[in-house]
């Protein structure tokens, strides 16, 4: 009797599907069900101290004494660079009126990733590891994301995942899966919009709160951002610079978040995922590698994904998440998180040792399944009544009204 009892209690813990903690989240196999609204209590009981999610963040409100303290204490001394265009990307106003000369570095106009204020660090656009691509993957965590992340844990492979603030409270158990998996997890802003627009304070409080909300739910403080539509500039890069977060854009673009909206079909996709292949075959990161932009944005652009990686485990020598090619063994500001080193990954994904002395422990090849689950995540949870959530797709048709020969999502 007591053994059949914890034999079923086994079993109940080891797969079953629910909305109340990470591995029972991440056991859901329909994506309808995994996409079903549920409330998560930490978050509940947090969601009066953050912005509205989807809603640009104004301000930092005074009551929130430590975030406007952080605020005021690099107001004074933030580039004066002032905000450009709208929200939503519309630069036609505001681009007759910038300086051909690009002063303020700003992405969207020339691609300029290498500052003009001194003091800033370059953004990372490629990895300097030969043949090697940076993978990662925008606008999650999306609630249906189990496939393509069972798939990635069955090719034993690693992803930089940039994290919207307001999916992370709206999905949070699917984005401690990002953790538990093993993945890196970088800031792509609270609403996701174009944050060259911003004011100061608002810009400010659009990464500040993703990091926090990143904090509340799984436990571990980013250190990366990638700004929605690479739009950055000076202004940007030196308040994520204080917030201590580092710029990442991409060298290739595969445009797949734009299938469906537009008119972009499939076929342009994968022409754009056969350029970048094309340029591996030929030799092309011989000497670094790349970093291509992709989305766990909907079902399209993770069936491309997972369509698309063999091909590029062909071609490139190594697929390594943004940092792990930076040999950042320290991803998070929690000092006892740890990732491996380049070397060490790649050693731990041949099964062979690591040559590097910098190998991080977290842990190794031989290690058990319990360790193979990055550390650091809180991962127990609690259900309740209500649910929050906006959907993204709104808010890009909100977007596609303004566009103007812009890129709508990135
Ligand atoms: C931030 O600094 C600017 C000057 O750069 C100033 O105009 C503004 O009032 C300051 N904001 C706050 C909240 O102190
Ligand atoms: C790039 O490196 C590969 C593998 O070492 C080699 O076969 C190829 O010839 C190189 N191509 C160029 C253009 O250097
Ligand atoms: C997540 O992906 C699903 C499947 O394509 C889609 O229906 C849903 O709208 C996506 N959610 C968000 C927030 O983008
Ligand atoms: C996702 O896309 C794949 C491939 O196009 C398709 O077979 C599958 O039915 C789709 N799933 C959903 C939930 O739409
Ligand atoms: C990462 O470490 C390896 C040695 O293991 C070294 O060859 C490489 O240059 C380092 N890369 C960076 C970006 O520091
Ligand atoms: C992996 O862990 C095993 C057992 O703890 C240890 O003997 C081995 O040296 C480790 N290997 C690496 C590469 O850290
Ligand atoms: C090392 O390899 C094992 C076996 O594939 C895997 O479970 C683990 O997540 C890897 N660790 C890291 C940090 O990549
Ligand atoms: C890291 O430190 C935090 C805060 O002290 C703690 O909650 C967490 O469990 C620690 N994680 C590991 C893997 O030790
Ligand atoms: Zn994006």
């Amino acid at each position: 009797m007591r053994f059949a009892l914890s034999a079923l209690l086994l079993a109940v813990s080891a797969c079953a599907q629910d909305h109340t903690t990470e591995a029972g989240e991440a056991a859901i196999d329909d994506p309808a069900l995994e996409c079903a609204p549920y409330s998560y209590a930490p978050v509940h009981a947090a969601q009066a101290s953050f912005p509205a999610i989807w809603q640009p963040v104004t301000s930092v409100p005074a009551s929130d004494t430590v975030a406007r303290a952080k605020f005021l204490a690099m107001n004074s001394s933030i580039p004066k660079i002032p905000p450009k265009g709208t929200l939503a990307g519309d630069f036609d106003a505001f681009s007759p009126t910038y300086s051909a000369t690009d002063p303020d570095c700003w992405w969207t106009d020339t691609k300029c990733v290498t500052p003009k204020l001194s003091g800033l660090k370059p953004d990372i656009a490629n990895v300097p590891e030969p043949r090697t691509l940076g993978y990662g993957f925008d606008d999650g965590p999306n609630c249906s994301h189990n496939a393509f992340y069972d798939y990635l844990t069955e090719k034993k492979q690693k992803a930089t995942m940039f994290y919207i603030g307001s999916n992370v409270f709206d999905w949070p158990l699917q984005a401690q899966r990002a953790v538990a998996d093993g993945h890196e997890i970088c800031v792509h802003t609270w609403s996701h919009r174009y944050m060259t627009a911003f004011p100061n304070e608002g810009a400010f409080g659009e990464l500040y709160y993703t990091m926090q909300a990143i904090k509340l739910v799984t436990g571990v403080t980013p250190t990366c951002w990638r700004p929605p539509f690479g739009d950055v500039d000076d202004r940007i890069r030196y308040i994520a610079a204080q917030l201590g977060l580092e710029t990442i854009v991409w060298g290739y673009d595969s445009n797949d978040w734009a299938v469906g909206f537009n008119g972009v079909t499939a076929q342009a996709v994968q022409a754009n995922y056969d350029a970048l292949m094309a340029d591996a075959s030929a030799g092309k990161f011989n000497s670094s590698g790349a970093i291509i932009l992709t989305h766990e944005l909907n079902n399209f652009t993770m069936q491309t994904a997972m369509h698309n990686y063999p091909k590029l485990a062909a071609v490139f020598d190594h697929i390594v998440p943004v940092q792990v090619a930076q040999n950042k063994t320290q991803p998070y500001v929690e000092t006892n998180y740890t990732m491996l080193d380049f070397a060490s990954y790649v050693a731990n994904r041949t099964g062979k040792s690591a040559t590097s002395a910098n190998s991080a422990s977290s842990s190794n090849s031989s290690s058990s399944s319990s360790s193979s689950h990055g550390s650091g995540a809180q991962k127990v949870g609690k259900a309740g009544a209500g649910a929050l959530r906006v959907s993204m797709l709104a808010v890009a048709g909100a977007s596609a009204g303004v566009l103007v020969g812009a890129a709508l999502w990135a």
